[in-house]
């Protein structure tokens, strides 16, 4: 069989992520974008002008072609699933949005199907390949602050009204999957089960602040997982001002708190031991804005996962895993 020297892909909404992810697969050498499918027809149109690709009016001519052998969905949530399993039929790889499906039956069925057609699944997780946070995963990996015994997370941005009103599907709980668990909180409850291992127990409260929103958009939680560490976290789309997310982990040999947008800002450790260093060995073309650089990684491995025939870094049992977490968050607190 010849060898594949790039990967042909097929985008599917094409609104704010879409763009974002046209933006750094046209920067990415062995990437294409070939074709782009939006519901909203002069979108996917201005999309495909822009990116130079085809547009189609109908979601199956977009990816049913021998040049595309990927599909990056990033539609609202509640289509993720069903746009999945058709890409799957026609035997292509996928990139979702998160989450990966708003049911947990969905993203079985989803990980089974995949699974035997030997096609990559895989979740955009972008906050996993930041440096800092590669940094902390590569400290916890090589057990540099001793057991962890506490983390505490908070996640409190402010989201206006215009940030509902443009996209509609945002604020329902039937097509975003729920409120600021699943939509903004599930990317940093995903860096802490990467991080720290499986939840045991969730104990929460969730809250409606904003008068006309339906789900929740306050969140506060306990947690305990299976190794013993406890945990606190926060989750808001109403707090003001929007706040950088924030991670701290306190285990028996020091502690370190990274913020997004200033990295580690405190690493303390008891014998004076440094913290690992991030070696990077992706060069980032200069077009991507820094915002970007992670999603850039992010896209990078997926690329090379199917070039290689090789896992990506994001395995999507563990993206299963953040969904059943916000599940399990909302069972409790109902
Ligand atoms: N990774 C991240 O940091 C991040 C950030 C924000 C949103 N997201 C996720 O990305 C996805 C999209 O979010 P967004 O903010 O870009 O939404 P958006 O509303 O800006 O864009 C969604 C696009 O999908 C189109 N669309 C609607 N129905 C469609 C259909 N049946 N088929 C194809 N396209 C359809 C819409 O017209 C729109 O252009 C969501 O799943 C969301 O959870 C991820």
């Amino acid at each position: 069989m010849e060898e594949k020297l790039s990967v042909g892909f097929a985008l599917i909404g094409c609104g704010l992520m879409g763009d974002r992810h046209a933006q750094v697969l046209s920067s990415i050498t062995n990437a294409r974008i070939i074709s782009a499918y939006d519901l909203d027809e002069s979108r996917g149109k201005n999309f495909s002008e822009k990116y130079k690709c085809q547009y189609s009016s109908e979601i199956e001519d977009a990816i049913n072609r021998e040049d595309v052998d990927a599909v990056l969905i990033a539609s609202p949530s509640y289509l993720h699933a069903e746009q999945a399993m058709n890409a799957g039929k026609l035997e292509k790889h996928v990139l979702i949005e998160k989450p990966l499906a708003t049911e947990i039956e969905s993203c079985k069925s989803l990980i089974q199907f995949f699974e035997d057609k030997e096609l990559n699944l895989s979740v955009v997780s972008q906050k996993r390949f930041h440096p800092d946070v590669q940094s902390l995963k590569l400290a916890l990996e090589q057990n540099l602050l001793g057991e962890i015994f506490l983390f505490e997370v908070s996640i409190n941005y402010h989201r206006d009204d215009h940030y509902f009103e443009e996209a509609p599907w945002r604020s329902s709980g039937h097509e975003s999957g729920g409120g600021v668990l699943m939509n903004q909180g599930i990317h940093y409850l995903d860096l802490l089960l990467w991080m720290l291992g499986p939840y045991k127990k969730i104990s929460g409260f969730t809250k409606t602040v904003r008068p006309d929103y339906r789900e929740e958009d306050l969140a506060v939680g306990i947690v305990e997982l299976v190794n013993g560490t406890l945990g606190v976290m926060t989750a808001s789309t109403v707090t003001y001002p929007n706040s950088p997310e924030q991670l701290s982990l306190y285990g028996t040999l020091g502690s370190c708190t990274i913020v997004e947008g200033k990295g580690i800002v405190d690493w303390s450790h008891k014998d004076g031991i440094k913290q690992p260093e991030f070696k990077n060995d992706l060069e980032i073309p200069k077009e991507i804005p820094s915002k970007l650089f992670s999603m850039y990684r992010n896209h990078s491995d997926f690329v090379e996962s199917i070039l290689c025939s090789k896992e990506t870094k994001v395995p999507v049992r563990e993206s299963m895993a953040v969904v059943q977490f916000v599940k399990d968050f909302y069972e409790v607190s109902s």
